[in-house]
């Protein structure tokens, strides 16, 4: 039995690296990926070869994980219950994505993961896992092993010479996701709803009341509704979202304190730092607000929760969420030009947009003189025709009364 795990070098799936070689009885490839946690690579390596392993697969995906995930989610605004802008979700697709072709490439029948029981990615790594692959086999520990609690864990680590990092307070750290897009953190401290978050939980974002007291304003522009240069500079995918999380974090921008429904049934609670992802949506609503028709628009925001939803809960490779990813995409199409935004103490602010496929028509809609662009005398008949239904409704509610 040979099987592929997605294997961060941290504490937990070291502890399922172990376990899977001394009580499950398989032979583990690992693989690890680069999505720009900010994290070195190398130890888990190391630890990966320590503990016996000889097929190591460690990948830099970031350009494929901003250009292929990132960049089509933001096309449509996505964000779950009106504020998640879903930097875990949309990160997991393509670890199931990599392994799954490992296990091909390794002769392995399974992969394995680190999620609980409890959550959500368990459920979107599996999801994605066999839509690509309908025969794999998926090993979840979590759900398996008597290692129930942080205590058992800690012994069986002990017990194998697995390093335990504690974090600045001398616990064990709460659970981080990180990547380009996001860093979130859950549990422990985080647990009570009630309690406002303490200030070490930040990682990757200044605290508002500390960013620079001077506003900076940063030039996007975007190409079919995709960010590609930053006051005036061409960037790859991953480049561009780099660029934004410095910017972001620097005048802390993209902090969020969320209770959300998960998919299994529970309420959780999180912390969100998504720098670079909440100045990029800013912008992309500024581009869209000139290049994009009303009716497209307003049928694209009907759409958004329903997409953000899928992806949410791990159907990514899914005909649904293609069917609406091929609607979006198709009205990206004038979805280019510039947005200048400003950066000012956790706020990102569109202060200026233009764009060569612009609909805003100033003759249209000024106040001046629009010489002869627009009779007003036609809005009579149109309010007259709009009015008619609500005063056959206001004739009748009056003859019963
Ligand atoms: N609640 C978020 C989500 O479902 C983040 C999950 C974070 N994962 C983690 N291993 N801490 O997308
Ligand atoms: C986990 O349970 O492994 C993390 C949280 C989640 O998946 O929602």
């Amino acid at each position: 039995k040979k099987v592929v795990l997605a294997y961060s070098g941290g504490l937990d799936t070291s502890i399922i690296l172990k376990w899977l070689q001394t009580e499950y009885g398989c032979e583990v490839v690992t693989f690890t990926a680069d999505l720009g946690q900010g994290e070195e690579l190398e130890p888990a390596r190391k630890k990966a070869e320590m503990m016996g392993v000889s097929e190591i697969f460690i990948e830099d995906l970031r350009e494929e994980f901003v250009r292929d995930f990132v960049f089509p989610m933001f096309r449509a605004n996505a964000l779950y219950e009106g504020q998640y802008l879903l930097g875990t979700s949309i990160a997991r697709p393509l670890i199931s994505k990599r392994l799954v072709e490992i296990a091909a490439e390794t002769g392995a029948d399974a992969v394995a993961h680190g999620a609980t029981g409890k959550g959500n990615d368990q459920v979107r790594f599996e999801l994605a896992a066999y839509a690509l692959d309908p025969e794999i086999k998926v090993i979840a520990p979590w759900r398996i092993w008597d290692l129930s609690s942080r205590t058992k864990l800690l012994e069986f680590a002990e017990a194998h010479q697995i390093p335990v990092a504690k974090d600045k307070r001398g616990e064990a750290p709460f659970s981080v996701d990180a990547n380009l897009l996001h860093t979130s953190s859950e549990g422990k401290v985080l647990e009570d709803p009630a309690v406002d978050a303490p200030d070490y939980v930040y990682q990757r974002t200044v605290n508002p009341e500390d960013a620079p007291n001077e506003a900076q304003y940063v030039e996007i522009g975007f190409s079919r509704g995709d960010a590609v240069s930053i006051d005036g500079e061409a960037l790859s995918p991953a480049e561009v979202l780099t660029k934004l999380n410095e910017l972001g974090g620097k005048h802390g921008i993209g902090r969020l304190d969320l209770v959300e429904g998960r998919f299994v049934g529970m309420k959780s609670r999180g912390i969100y730092e998504t720098p670079g992802g909440t100045i990029l949506l800013e912008a992309h609503r500024g581009i869209e607000s000139i290049t994009l028709d009303r009716g497209a628009m307003h049928l694209k925001d009907e759409l958004m929760p329903r997409y953000a939803e899928l992806v949410y809960n791990g159907f990514w490779f899914s005909p649904e969420r293609e069917m609406l990813q091929a609607a979006i995409d198709h009205s990206q199409a004038m979805v280019s030009g510039t947005v200048r935004v400003k950066l000012y103490k956790g706020l990102a602010r569109t202060v200026g947009r233009w764009s060569e496929n612009s609909l805003y028509s100033e003759a249209h809609v000024t106040f001046e003189d629009d010489a002869g662009a627009y009779d007003q005398k036609d809005a009579a008949g149109f309010i007259q025709l709009n009015a008619l239904r609500l005063k056959l409704l206001a004739a009748r509610a009056k003859r019963n009364r």
